[in-house]
């Protein structure tokens, strides 16, 4: 923004009382009766009431004022005053008011559709409770990067085109590739495995793809996928570094943001009390539980959503459910030498019913093991050979994660759908706009 006009935060803040500003943005609600027009202006930072004498300014200044869309584009010079009536407690007394765009009547008005605020999705990220999601977004991902680099991570940019699979082929999608086929990657894990090797601490932060067949609150086609990997760390200090990091970006949350948190309804209460460590329970204990509270499940089925809903809803911090049994499991995870049977994973769900934001675990890292279990997946080797070579040339114990950007979102701010946490969501029925 250019210095020539001041940051409606910064009105807000108190820095231009008495003083003659200029501001620019657009109309977020307008009203005139008589000789005097109250236009309250949005630039990005908040927003502030302007009023607007006949008066006080020239006749085309008060005419333009007058027939302001909500939306419209404006610029506004006048004096900062502290009135309490006012919306933030400050009001600009104009002293010109001019139109950068009038533009057409905004499609949007109260108690719209959910299906008719998608399909003007483009428009509707201007709404305060969207903006407060997106602003709230950015700082946890900035949070999630400051963690990892304070921690003397390096990020890495994987691929995204990929011709083989991390987590199964029915989710994945194909696309055509000039004359041959490849797909999105689900999960740039594989990829993270041979960053290891150049560099012992690695993340990456990018989008993965899976073709979700079905319409939940927390399962979208396309989401932005957070996988940390780091060599020479076995499961247990996998988790530990994973609490951690949620406990970080929580308390972050809680102390610089209280204001954006109860915008969009979370307590930031709530956040104060998630800090590690985080309980345990192994998936075995998990299904004991599950039968307890007298859902249908058997030690081997896959815990979904009413499940982890089970699980969480009476939860106030989240809780690591670990040891899965092998055969659901993906093939690189390590089997527990004390637990055969079981792997070394653990997926962390977050309270309140809101369930599975992280899956990770260590890795087979010896080759006869891997060559193992890709045979009873009845994976193809020569769509893995690179990954296997990892295991030829100085194999290391590793282990690593995969934070799904928007599941995390939808439980630090308690949304009730994963939509509203990325600004176009992809789901089964739904790509545009
Ligand atoms: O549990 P997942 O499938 O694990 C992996 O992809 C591993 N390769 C990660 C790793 O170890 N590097 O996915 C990891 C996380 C989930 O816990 C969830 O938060 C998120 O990704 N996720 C989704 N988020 C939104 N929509 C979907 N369809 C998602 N599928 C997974
Ligand atoms: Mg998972």
């Amino acid at each position: 923004m250019a210095d020539k006009y001041a940051k409606i935060s910064d009105i807000l803040a108190g820095k231009f009382t008495g003083k003659a500003v200029m501001i620019r943005g657009w109309v977020h609600r307008a009203r005139s009766s008589g000789g005097l027009a109250f236009v309250v202006v949005r630039d990005g930072t908040g927003v502030v009431q302007c009023a607007v004498k006949k008066d006080a300014v020239s006749a085309k200044a008060f005419e333009d004022a007058g027939k302001a869309y909500v939306e419209s584009s404006v610029k506004v010079e006048g004096e900062v005053k502290e009135d309490k009536r006012a919306p933030g407690g400050y009001e600009l007394a104009a002293s010109d008011f001019s139109l950068v765009s009038l533009g057409e009547a905004f499609p949007i008005a109260k108690d719209q559709s959910t299906e008719f605020l998608l399909d003007t999705r483009h428009l509707w990220l201007r709404s305060q409770r969207l903006t407060a999601i997106m602003q709230s977004r950015d700082y946890i991902v900035r949070y999630l990067r400051e963690f990892f680099f304070s921690h003397e991570f390096m990020e890495f940019a994987p691929p995204i085109i990929t011709k083989a699979g991390c987590e199964g082929g029915a989710t994945l999608f194909p696309i055509k590739y000039f004359d041959d086929e490849a797909y999105l990657t689900q999960s740039g894990q594989l990829y993270a495995e041979v960053f290891i090797y150049t560099y012992p601490l690695v993340f990456i932060l990018a989008p993965s793809f899976r073709m979700e067949p079905s319409r939940t609150v927390r399962h979208l086609a396309e989401y932005w996928h957070l996988e940390p990997e780091m060599a020479w760390y076995d499961q247990k200090m996998n988790m530990k570094l994973q609490e951690e990091m949620i406990e970080f970006v929580c308390q972050k949350m809680a102390k610089e943001h209280a204001d954006l948190l109860e915008l969009v309804g979370r307590k930031p209460d709530d956040l104060k009390k998630i800090k590690a460590p985080f309980d345990r329970m192994t998936y075995t204990d998990a299904i004991d539980l599950l039968k307890k509270k007298g859902l249908k499940v058997e030690w081997g089925d896959n815990l979904g959503v009413d499940e982890e809903n089970a699980l969480t809803k009476e939860l106030d911090k989240p809780i690591f459910v670990h040891n899965y049994p092998k055969e659901m499991r993906s093939f690189y995870m390590r089997e527990d030498p004390e637990n055969k049977g079981t792997v070394l994973d653990a997926d962390l769900l977050a309270p309140e019913g809101h369930g599975e934001v992280i899956g990770g675990s260590e890795r087979i890292w010896e080759l006869d093991e891997l060559l193992k279990r890709m045979k009873e997946e009845k994976l193809k080797e020569k769509d893995y050979q690179w990954y296997v070579d990892l295991r030829r040339y100085g194999s290391v114990p590793h282990s690593g994660f995969g934070l799904g950007i928007e599941r995390l979102v939808k439980w630090v701010l308690n949304l009730d759908h994963i939509r509203d946490t990325i600004p176009f969501p992809r789901v089964i029925n739904r790509v545009y706009p």
